[in-house]
């Protein structure tokens, strides 16, 4: 499973980046709008420290509109990905963008059918937000199940990325049911390192290696 860092914050995936185990970075028009940067700005720093796929969401509504973004931002790196929203304008972008070898991730997927439709149009990623499912009573991985089966059946090549995640359980979640990828806020990253018996045990190894050897 690839793990992709879910921010606009150049410093948070500097640090997560020295760990090794991030692939890709997913950014979205609201977390650009907190770093309080422009998009352009930040993508062109982001793929100089990680070199994986970078998804940038384009703000257009309309077909020409998402392809004229889309190319601007595709030009700044080969490793940036069209993030396209999950409409009828964004699936026929996607389309052209499938065809014109330019990657793509869906976004703002809540259903099986729209999954499906994005993997028509040859979407590189396809985005179900299992938070904000949850948020609404309904099943997050659940769904992020659904497609696997489904892309399965079919033999889809677009990747599953279990997006929206909230806490490392999604995590789990997610990588049980079969997600290709989870991207994740800096701080669920960070939570997948801690469990209270490694720190109780790690403490408890560091004392006796401190008593054996005369060491205070
Ligand atoms: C990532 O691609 C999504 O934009 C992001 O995970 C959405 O997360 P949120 O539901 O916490 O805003």
């Amino acid at each position: 499973m690839d793990f992709f860092l879910d921010t606009g914050e150049v410093n948070e995936i500097k640090e997560a980046a020295k760990w090794g185990i991030i692939d890709g970075v997913t950014t979205n028009p609201s977390l650009i709008a907190k770093s309080g940067r422009n998009q352009f700005d930040v993508i062109k720093e982001i793929v100089e420290i990680v070199n994986g796929p970078i998804s940038a969401e384009v703000i257009a509504t309309d077909v020409d509109g998402m392809i004229k973004e889309g190319e601007e931002l595709a030009n700044i790196h080969e490793n940036v990905v069209i993030k396209l929203p999950l409409t009828e304008a964004g699936i026929t972008a996607c389309k052209w963008f499938s065809d014109n070898q330019i990657k793509t991730n869906v976004t703002l997927c809540f259903s099986v059918n729209q999954a499906l439709l994005a993997a028509k149009n040859g979407a590189t990623f396809i985005s179900p937000f299992i938070g904000r499912l949850d948020d609404i009573g309904h099943d997050g991985p659940g769904l992020i199940e659904e497609i696997r089966n489904i892309y399965d059946n079919y033999g889809f090549e677009t990747k599953i990325l279990a997006a929206s995640i909230r806490h490392a359980l999604h995590v789990r979640e997610a990588a049980m049911v079969g997600a290709d990828v989870a991207t994740m806020p800096f701080k669920v990253v960070k939570s997948l390192f801690k469990h209270p018996l490694t720190d109780k045990g790690l403490e408890a190894f560091l004392n006796d290696h401190k008593k054996a050897n005369n060491l205070n």
